[in-house]
Protein backbone atom coordinates (compact mmCIF):
# COMPACT_ATOMS: atom_id res chain seq x y z
CA UNK A 1 0.00 0.00 0.00
CA UNK A 2 0.94 3.45 -0.58
CA UNK A 3 1.51 5.18 2.78
CA UNK A 4 4.00 7.04 4.89
CA UNK A 5 6.21 5.51 8.01
CA UNK A 6 4.69 2.70 9.24
CA UNK A 7 2.92 2.95 13.06
CA UNK A 8 3.93 6.06 14.30
CA UNK A 9 7.52 6.52 12.87
CA UNK A 10 8.23 10.12 11.71
CA UNK A 11 8.35 11.33 8.22
CA UNK A 12 8.81 14.09 5.75
CA UNK A 13 5.82 15.90 5.12
CA UNK A 14 5.85 17.14 1.52
CA UNK A 15 7.55 16.54 -1.99
CA UNK A 16 9.52 19.36 -0.89
CA UNK A 17 10.18 18.70 2.48
CA UNK A 18 11.98 15.07 1.53
CA UNK A 19 14.52 17.21 -1.38
CA UNK A 20 15.33 19.95 1.52
CA UNK A 21 15.95 17.62 3.73
CA UNK A 22 18.27 15.53 1.73
CA UNK A 23 19.95 18.28 0.31
CA UNK A 24 20.21 19.93 3.64
CA UNK A 25 22.62 17.08 4.66
CA UNK A 26 24.47 16.87 1.32
CA UNK A 27 25.27 20.25 1.07
CA UNK A 28 27.39 21.76 3.77
CA UNK A 29 31.02 22.24 4.48
CA UNK A 30 31.55 19.64 2.23
CA UNK A 31 30.58 22.00 -0.91
CA UNK A 32 31.87 25.42 0.36
CA UNK A 33 35.02 24.31 2.64
CA UNK A 34 36.18 21.31 1.58
CA UNK A 35 35.26 20.76 -2.38
CA UNK A 36 37.60 24.10 -2.91
CA UNK A 37 40.26 23.22 -1.14
CA UNK A 38 41.00 19.72 -2.41
CA UNK A 39 40.23 21.21 -5.88
CA UNK A 40 42.45 23.76 -5.40
CA UNK A 41 45.42 20.99 -4.26
CA UNK A 42 44.25 18.55 -6.97
CA UNK A 43 44.49 20.58 -10.26
CA UNK A 44 41.30 22.63 -11.01
CA UNK A 45 39.53 21.93 -13.76
CA UNK A 46 40.78 18.43 -14.56
CA UNK A 47 39.74 17.61 -11.21
CA UNK A 48 36.55 19.19 -11.61
CA UNK A 49 35.52 17.03 -14.80
CA UNK A 50 36.71 13.89 -12.73
CA UNK A 51 34.45 14.82 -10.40
CA UNK A 52 31.41 15.10 -12.03
CA UNK A 53 31.51 12.20 -14.00
CA UNK A 54 31.76 10.32 -10.47
CA UNK A 55 28.83 12.45 -9.51
CA UNK A 56 27.05 11.24 -12.29
CA UNK A 57 27.97 7.88 -12.96
CA UNK A 58 28.54 6.37 -9.02
CA UNK A 59 27.00 8.86 -7.06
CA UNK A 60 23.10 9.36 -7.88
CA UNK A 61 23.53 5.49 -8.55
CA UNK A 62 24.32 5.07 -4.88
CA UNK A 63 22.04 7.27 -3.81
CA UNK A 64 18.89 6.01 -5.15
CA UNK A 65 20.06 2.73 -3.79
CA UNK A 66 20.01 3.78 -0.19
CA UNK A 67 16.73 5.95 -0.72
CA UNK A 68 15.65 2.30 -1.65
CA UNK A 69 17.04 0.30 0.99
CA UNK A 70 15.96 2.80 3.62
CA UNK A 71 12.60 3.19 1.93
CA UNK A 72 12.05 -0.39 1.63
CA UNK A 73 12.94 -1.49 5.25
CA UNK A 74 11.34 1.98 6.87
CA UNK A 75 14.46 1.50 9.34
CA UNK A 76 17.58 2.43 10.63
CA UNK A 77 20.74 1.58 8.65
CA UNK A 78 21.80 -1.73 10.80
CA UNK A 79 17.97 -2.85 10.83
CA UNK A 80 17.36 -1.91 7.10
CA UNK A 81 19.42 -4.62 5.96
CA UNK A 82 19.00 -6.93 8.91
CA UNK A 83 15.09 -6.47 8.06
CA UNK A 84 15.45 -6.96 4.22
CA UNK A 85 18.60 -9.82 4.37
CA UNK A 86 17.64 -11.41 7.95
CA UNK A 87 20.24 -13.97 9.12
CA UNK A 88 22.41 -12.82 6.76
CA UNK A 89 25.99 -10.64 7.23
CA UNK A 90 24.62 -7.51 5.42
CA UNK A 91 23.89 -6.02 8.63
CA UNK A 92 28.01 -5.20 8.79
CA UNK A 93 27.33 -2.44 6.19
CA UNK A 94 25.10 -0.59 8.46
CA UNK A 95 27.09 -1.00 11.07
CA UNK A 96 30.64 0.50 9.24
CA UNK A 97 28.40 3.27 8.46
CA UNK A 98 27.43 3.81 12.12
CA UNK A 99 31.38 3.55 13.20
CA UNK A 100 31.67 6.29 9.93
CA UNK A 101 28.76 8.27 11.37
CA UNK A 102 30.99 8.95 14.71
CA UNK A 103 34.13 9.57 12.73
CA UNK A 104 32.83 12.36 10.52
CA UNK A 105 30.61 14.00 13.35
CA UNK A 106 33.41 14.41 15.01
CA UNK A 107 36.14 16.69 12.67
CA UNK A 108 33.02 17.88 10.73
CA UNK A 109 31.66 19.53 13.82
CA UNK A 110 34.41 20.64 14.81
CA UNK A 111 35.02 22.92 11.40
CA UNK A 112 31.54 23.77 11.79
CA UNK A 113 32.66 25.65 15.09
CA UNK A 114 34.88 27.59 12.94
CA UNK A 115 32.07 29.18 11.23
CA UNK A 116 30.97 30.48 14.50
CA UNK A 117 34.38 32.27 15.37
CA UNK A 118 34.11 33.79 12.02
CA UNK A 119 30.60 34.87 12.64
CA UNK A 120 31.56 36.24 16.25
CA UNK A 121 34.83 37.80 14.75
CA UNK A 122 32.89 39.40 11.76
CA UNK A 123 30.87 41.32 14.56
CA UNK A 124 33.84 42.34 16.52
CA UNK A 125 35.59 43.74 13.51
CA UNK A 126 32.03 45.37 12.34
CA UNK A 127 32.52 47.10 15.98
CA UNK A 128 36.16 48.33 15.49
CA UNK A 129 36.28 48.69 11.78
CA UNK A 130 34.64 52.05 12.60
CA UNK A 131 37.47 52.98 14.76
CA UNK A 132 40.41 51.65 12.36
CA UNK A 133 38.72 52.20 9.04
CA UNK A 134 38.48 48.44 7.88
CA UNK A 135 37.45 49.17 4.69
CA UNK A 136 40.23 51.37 3.79
CA UNK A 137 42.69 48.72 5.07
CA UNK A 138 44.71 47.22 2.13
CA UNK A 139 44.47 43.56 0.74
CA UNK A 140 47.81 42.61 2.33
CA UNK A 141 46.68 43.68 5.69
CA UNK A 142 43.51 42.19 5.81
CA UNK A 143 44.96 38.90 4.48
CA UNK A 144 47.37 39.10 7.06
CA UNK A 145 45.04 39.57 9.89
CA UNK A 146 42.75 36.69 8.72
CA UNK A 147 45.48 34.06 8.09
CA UNK A 148 47.25 35.00 11.43
CA UNK A 149 43.61 34.65 13.07
CA UNK A 150 43.07 31.73 11.76
CA UNK A 151 46.63 30.19 13.07
CA UNK A 152 46.40 31.76 16.32
CA UNK A 153 42.72 30.32 16.42
CA UNK A 154 42.90 26.89 14.94
CA UNK A 155 45.94 26.11 16.53
CA UNK A 156 44.43 27.47 20.34
CA UNK A 157 42.56 24.66 22.13
CA UNK A 158 40.00 26.30 24.31
CA UNK A 159 38.20 28.63 21.57
CA UNK A 160 37.81 25.62 19.07
CA UNK A 161 36.86 23.59 21.52
CA UNK A 162 34.25 25.69 22.92
CA UNK A 163 32.43 26.47 19.76
CA UNK A 164 32.64 22.81 18.87
CA UNK A 165 30.43 21.98 22.17
CA UNK A 166 28.15 24.45 20.98
CA UNK A 167 27.27 23.37 18.11
CA UNK A 168 27.78 19.81 18.69
CA UNK A 169 25.00 21.21 21.56
CA UNK A 170 22.67 22.45 18.82
CA UNK A 171 23.09 19.24 16.89
CA UNK A 172 21.82 17.23 19.22
CA UNK A 173 18.94 19.09 20.19
CA UNK A 174 17.40 19.64 16.98
CA UNK A 175 17.82 15.55 16.61
CA UNK A 176 16.11 15.42 19.62
CA UNK A 177 13.08 17.28 18.43
CA UNK A 178 12.85 14.61 15.97
CA UNK A 179 12.70 14.53 11.84
CA UNK A 180 9.64 16.73 10.78
CA UNK A 181 9.48 19.21 13.41
CA UNK A 182 13.33 19.54 13.56
CA UNK A 183 14.69 18.87 10.30
CA UNK A 184 12.64 20.00 7.73
CA UNK A 185 12.07 22.90 9.21
CA UNK A 186 14.90 24.18 9.35
CA UNK A 187 16.20 23.17 5.95
CA UNK A 188 13.39 24.07 4.00
CA UNK A 189 14.16 28.01 4.83
CA UNK A 190 17.81 28.54 5.35
CA UNK A 191 18.82 26.33 1.98
CA UNK A 192 17.68 28.89 -0.47
CA UNK A 193 19.06 31.94 1.39
CA UNK A 194 22.45 30.40 1.02
CA UNK A 195 22.04 30.20 -2.39
CA UNK A 196 21.35 34.03 -2.97
CA UNK A 197 24.34 34.86 -0.82
CA UNK A 198 26.86 33.12 -2.70
CA UNK A 199 25.38 34.34 -6.05
CA UNK A 200 25.91 37.69 -4.45
CA UNK A 201 30.01 36.74 -3.69
CA UNK A 202 30.46 34.91 -7.04
CA UNK A 203 29.58 38.44 -8.89
CA UNK A 204 32.06 40.16 -6.39
CA UNK A 205 34.69 37.53 -6.81
CA UNK A 206 34.28 37.15 -10.52
CA UNK A 207 34.59 40.92 -11.37
CA UNK A 208 37.32 41.65 -9.23
CA UNK A 209 40.17 42.93 -11.45
CA UNK A 210 42.58 39.60 -12.01
CA UNK A 211 39.76 36.95 -11.75
CA UNK A 212 40.12 35.69 -14.58
CA UNK A 213 42.67 33.24 -14.10
CA UNK A 214 40.17 31.59 -11.61
CA UNK A 215 37.46 31.03 -13.98
CA UNK A 216 40.45 29.28 -16.63
CA UNK A 217 41.66 27.27 -13.23
CA UNK A 218 38.19 25.94 -12.42
CA UNK A 219 36.52 25.61 -15.90
CA UNK A 220 39.79 24.90 -18.20
CA UNK A 221 41.54 21.24 -17.38
CA UNK A 222 44.56 20.64 -17.94
CA UNK A 223 45.12 17.31 -17.31
CA UNK A 224 48.84 17.20 -16.87
CA UNK A 225 48.29 18.71 -13.48
CA UNK A 226 47.13 15.44 -12.33
CA UNK A 227 49.94 13.35 -14.05
CA UNK A 228 52.05 13.92 -10.96
CA UNK A 229 49.90 11.40 -8.88
CA UNK A 230 47.11 10.71 -10.51
CA UNK A 231 45.70 7.71 -8.37
CA UNK A 232 46.04 9.68 -5.37
CA UNK A 233 43.98 12.12 -7.07
CA UNK A 234 41.12 10.39 -8.92
CA UNK A 235 40.58 8.89 -5.45
CA UNK A 236 40.17 11.77 -3.65
CA UNK A 237 37.80 13.05 -5.95
CA UNK A 238 35.76 9.64 -5.77
CA UNK A 239 35.80 10.11 -1.86
CA UNK A 240 35.28 14.28 -2.26
CA UNK A 241 31.42 13.20 -4.44
CA UNK A 242 31.01 10.36 -1.77
CA UNK A 243 31.04 13.32 1.19
CA UNK A 244 29.57 16.15 -0.80
CA UNK A 245 26.39 13.69 -1.55
CA UNK A 246 26.27 12.31 2.05
CA UNK A 247 26.67 8.74 0.81
CA UNK A 248 28.27 5.53 1.36
CA UNK A 249 27.30 5.28 5.15
CA UNK A 250 23.81 5.11 5.69
CA UNK A 251 22.65 8.76 6.23
CA UNK A 252 20.26 8.40 3.19
CA UNK A 253 18.74 5.10 4.64
CA UNK A 254 17.94 6.33 6.95
CA UNK A 255 16.59 9.76 5.52
CA UNK A 256 15.48 7.55 2.90
CA UNK A 257 13.40 5.55 5.41
CA UNK A 258 11.08 8.88 6.44
CA UNK A 259 10.43 8.61 2.72
CA UNK A 260 6.71 8.20 2.04
CA UNK A 261 6.10 5.55 -0.37
CA UNK A 262 4.27 7.84 -3.10
CA UNK A 263 7.64 9.91 -3.52
CA UNK A 264 9.51 9.47 -6.58
CA UNK A 265 12.93 8.57 -5.24
CA UNK A 266 14.97 8.70 -8.42
CA UNK A 267 13.85 12.53 -9.26
CA UNK A 268 14.32 12.85 -5.55
CA UNK A 269 17.92 11.68 -6.24
CA UNK A 270 18.66 13.48 -9.11
CA UNK A 271 17.33 16.81 -7.65
CA UNK A 272 19.54 16.37 -4.70
CA UNK A 273 22.80 15.47 -6.64
CA UNK A 274 21.95 18.29 -8.84
CA UNK A 275 21.43 21.00 -6.36
CA UNK A 276 24.99 19.48 -4.43
CA UNK A 277 27.05 19.71 -7.34
CA UNK A 278 25.10 23.58 -8.58
CA UNK A 279 26.03 25.11 -4.61
CA UNK A 280 30.09 23.15 -5.25
CA UNK A 281 30.45 24.82 -8.30
CA UNK A 282 28.78 27.83 -7.20
CA UNK A 283 31.51 27.98 -4.00
CA UNK A 284 34.42 27.57 -6.47
CA UNK A 285 33.11 30.43 -8.32
CA UNK A 286 33.07 32.57 -5.39
CA UNK A 287 36.68 31.55 -4.51
CA UNK A 288 38.53 31.13 -7.21
CA UNK A 289 38.56 34.08 -8.72
CA UNK A 290 39.07 36.09 -5.92
CA UNK A 291 41.99 33.73 -5.19
CA UNK A 292 43.69 34.46 -8.07
CA UNK A 293 42.86 38.43 -8.24
CA UNK A 294 44.77 38.74 -4.31
CA UNK A 295 47.37 36.07 -5.33
CA UNK A 296 46.12 33.29 -2.86
CA UNK A 297 47.78 29.64 -3.33
CA UNK A 298 44.82 27.78 -4.58
CA UNK A 299 46.42 24.63 -3.03
CA UNK A 300 46.30 26.48 0.54
CA UNK A 301 44.93 23.26 2.09
CA UNK A 302 42.02 23.42 4.50
CA UNK A 303 42.12 27.29 5.42
CA UNK A 304 41.51 27.88 1.93
CA UNK A 305 38.24 29.43 2.02
CA UNK A 306 38.44 30.51 5.80
CA UNK A 307 41.51 33.30 4.39
CA UNK A 308 39.59 33.64 1.12
CA UNK A 309 36.16 34.85 1.81
CA UNK A 310 37.20 38.03 4.32
CA UNK A 311 39.43 39.36 1.81
CA UNK A 312 36.25 38.84 -0.79
CA UNK A 313 34.19 40.73 2.15
CA UNK A 314 36.69 43.35 2.13
CA UNK A 315 36.71 44.02 -0.97
CA UNK A 316 32.76 44.56 -0.53
CA UNK A 317 31.04 48.00 0.01
CA UNK A 318 29.07 46.92 3.79
CA UNK A 319 31.61 43.57 3.38
CA UNK A 320 31.45 42.94 7.29
CA UNK A 321 27.92 42.56 7.39
CA UNK A 322 27.56 40.31 4.16
CA UNK A 323 30.37 38.13 6.18
CA UNK A 324 28.47 38.17 9.26
CA UNK A 325 25.29 36.77 7.18
CA UNK A 326 27.56 34.50 5.35
CA UNK A 327 28.76 32.85 8.29
CA UNK A 328 25.46 32.60 10.18
CA UNK A 329 24.22 31.03 6.80
CA UNK A 330 27.33 28.79 6.31
CA UNK A 331 26.65 27.38 10.23
CA UNK A 332 22.96 26.35 9.27
CA UNK A 333 23.92 25.04 6.64
CA UNK A 334 26.82 22.78 8.33
CA UNK A 335 24.22 21.91 10.70
CA UNK A 336 21.41 20.47 8.45
CA UNK A 337 24.42 18.40 7.68
CA UNK A 338 25.47 17.19 11.02
CA UNK A 339 22.19 16.53 12.27
CA UNK A 340 21.49 13.74 8.73
CA UNK A 341 25.33 11.98 10.58
CA UNK A 342 23.65 12.21 14.26
CA UNK A 343 20.11 10.82 13.23
CA UNK A 344 22.19 7.27 11.36
CA UNK A 345 23.65 7.03 15.45
CA UNK A 346 20.28 8.25 16.82
CA UNK A 347 18.17 5.83 14.63
CA UNK A 348 20.13 3.21 14.97
CA UNK A 349 20.34 3.57 18.81
CA UNK A 350 16.82 3.90 19.45
CA UNK A 351 15.39 1.37 17.36
CA UNK A 352 18.16 -1.33 17.52
CA UNK A 353 19.15 -0.85 21.03
CA UNK A 354 15.55 -0.12 22.03
CA UNK A 355 16.22 3.44 23.81
CA UNK A 356 14.34 6.35 23.63
CA UNK A 357 14.82 8.82 21.58
CA UNK A 358 16.10 11.05 24.05
CA UNK A 359 18.57 8.62 25.48
CA UNK A 360 20.01 8.18 22.29
CA UNK A 361 20.26 11.58 21.21
CA UNK A 362 22.19 12.36 24.68
CA UNK A 363 24.53 9.17 24.52
CA UNK A 364 25.23 9.73 20.84
CA UNK A 365 25.64 13.43 21.39
CA UNK A 366 28.09 13.16 24.25
CA UNK A 367 30.01 10.20 22.79
CA UNK A 368 30.92 12.16 19.54
CA UNK A 369 31.40 14.90 21.83
CA UNK A 370 34.79 12.93 23.53
CA UNK A 371 36.03 12.24 20.06
CA UNK A 372 35.42 15.93 18.77
CA UNK A 373 37.28 17.14 22.19
CA UNK A 374 39.99 14.79 20.88
CA UNK A 375 40.20 16.42 17.18
CA UNK A 376 40.29 19.95 18.56
CA UNK A 377 43.46 18.97 20.82
CA UNK A 378 45.35 16.85 18.46
CA UNK A 379 45.57 18.08 14.52
CA UNK A 380 47.06 14.24 14.02
CA UNK A 381 43.81 12.89 14.88
CA UNK A 382 41.89 15.60 13.08
CA UNK A 383 43.85 15.10 10.05
CA UNK A 384 43.10 11.27 9.93
CA UNK A 385 39.55 11.68 10.70
CA UNK A 386 39.86 14.32 7.76
CA UNK A 387 40.69 12.40 5.06
CA UNK A 388 38.83 8.56 6.24
CA UNK A 389 35.69 9.63 3.95
CA UNK A 390 38.07 9.26 1.17
CA UNK A 391 38.15 5.78 1.89
CA UNK A 392 35.55 4.48 4.40
CA UNK A 393 32.94 6.07 2.21
CA UNK A 394 33.31 4.29 -1.27
CA UNK A 395 33.94 1.50 0.69
CA UNK A 396 30.59 1.42 1.86
CA UNK A 397 28.64 2.44 -1.08
CA UNK A 398 30.58 -0.26 -2.85
CA UNK A 399 28.23 -3.03 -0.72
CA UNK A 400 25.49 -0.91 -0.67
CA UNK A 401 25.23 -1.49 -4.46
CA UNK A 402 26.32 -4.94 -4.53
CA UNK A 403 23.41 -5.37 -2.32
CA UNK A 404 21.07 -3.36 -4.23
CA UNK A 405 22.27 -4.75 -7.69
CA UNK A 406 21.98 -8.65 -6.85
CA UNK A 407 20.57 -9.36 -3.69
CA UNK A 408 17.26 -7.36 -3.86
CA UNK A 409 18.08 -7.21 -7.83
CA UNK A 410 15.51 -6.43 -10.62
CA UNK A 411 12.10 -7.06 -9.14
CA UNK A 412 11.94 -5.10 -5.97
CA UNK A 413 14.36 -2.13 -6.99
CA UNK A 414 11.45 -1.69 -10.05
CA UNK A 415 8.01 -1.80 -7.85
CA UNK A 416 10.33 0.99 -5.28
CA UNK A 417 11.52 2.92 -7.66
CA UNK A 418 8.35 3.48 -9.59
CA UNK A 419 6.33 3.48 -5.95
CA UNK A 420 4.93 0.29 -7.13
CA UNK A 421 3.87 1.55 -10.51
CA UNK A 422 2.85 5.39 -9.94
CA UNK A 423 5.86 6.45 -11.36
CA UNK A 424 7.40 5.25 -15.32
CA UNK A 425 10.76 3.83 -14.42
CA UNK A 426 12.52 4.09 -18.00
CA UNK A 427 15.78 4.18 -16.61
CA UNK A 428 15.53 1.28 -14.93
CA UNK A 429 17.92 -0.99 -17.15
CA UNK A 430 20.37 2.00 -17.13
CA UNK A 431 20.02 1.70 -13.12
CA UNK A 432 20.68 -1.94 -12.83
CA UNK A 433 23.76 -1.40 -15.20
CA UNK A 434 24.89 1.18 -13.02
CA UNK A 435 24.43 -0.59 -9.16
CA UNK A 436 25.65 -4.00 -11.01
CA UNK A 437 28.57 -2.98 -12.90
CA UNK A 438 29.87 0.11 -13.31
CA UNK A 439 29.68 1.29 -9.90
CA UNK A 440 30.92 -1.50 -8.26
CA UNK A 441 33.96 -2.31 -10.49
CA UNK A 442 35.07 1.66 -10.72
CA UNK A 443 35.65 1.50 -6.94
CA UNK A 444 37.10 -1.39 -6.58
CA UNK A 445 39.27 -0.55 -9.62
CA UNK A 446 40.26 2.76 -7.91
CA UNK A 447 40.70 0.77 -4.61
CA UNK A 448 43.30 -1.88 -5.98
CA UNK A 449 45.06 0.93 -8.02
CA UNK A 450 45.61 3.07 -5.08
CA UNK A 451 46.25 -0.16 -2.93
CA UNK A 452 48.79 -1.04 -5.92
CA UNK A 453 50.11 2.34 -6.11
CA UNK A 454 50.99 2.91 -2.06
CA UNK A 455 52.60 -0.65 -2.34
CA UNK A 456 54.96 1.01 -5.04
CA UNK A 457 55.89 3.82 -2.77
CA UNK A 458 57.18 1.72 -0.03
CA UNK A 459 58.87 -0.84 -2.19
CA UNK A 460 59.80 0.96 -5.06
CA UNK A 461 61.87 -1.74 -6.86
CA UNK A 462 58.51 -4.03 -7.60
CA UNK A 463 57.83 -1.59 -9.93
N1 LIG B 1 27.55 16.02 2.63
C1 LIG B 1 27.89 16.84 3.75
C2 LIG B 1 28.60 18.07 3.22
O1 LIG B 1 28.94 18.13 2.07
C3 LIG B 1 28.73 16.08 4.75
C4 LIG B 1 28.19 14.74 5.09
C5 LIG B 1 28.94 13.61 4.79
C6 LIG B 1 26.95 14.60 5.66
C7 LIG B 1 28.45 12.34 5.05
C8 LIG B 1 26.44 13.33 5.91
C9 LIG B 1 27.19 12.21 5.62
O2 LIG B 1 28.85 19.00 3.95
Amino acid sequence: MLQGGSGDRDSFGSKFGVIAAAAGSAIGLGNIWRFPYVLGQNGGGAFLVIYLLFIAAIGIPVMMSEFVIGRRAQLNAVGAFKKIAPGKKWHLIGLLGVVTAFIILAFYTVVAGWTLEYLIQSVKWMATSSKIGFSEMNNEAVRGFFSNHYETFVSGIWRPMLWFVVMMFFTGYIVMSGVKKGIERYAKILMPILLVLLLVLVIRSITLEGARDGLVFLFKPDFSTIREAPVRIILEALGQAFFSLSIGMGTLITYGSYIQKKENLASTAVNVAFADTFIAVVAGLAIFPAVFAFGINPGEGPELVYITLPVIFQSMSGGLIWAFMFFLLLCFAAITSTISVLEVIVAYFSEQLNMTRKRATLLATFSVGVLGIICTVSPDVFGIFNASPDLLLPFGGFFIVIFVGYFLGGRTTKEELSSEGKYKVGYHQLFLFLVRFVAPIAIAFLFALGVYSRILSIFPSIG
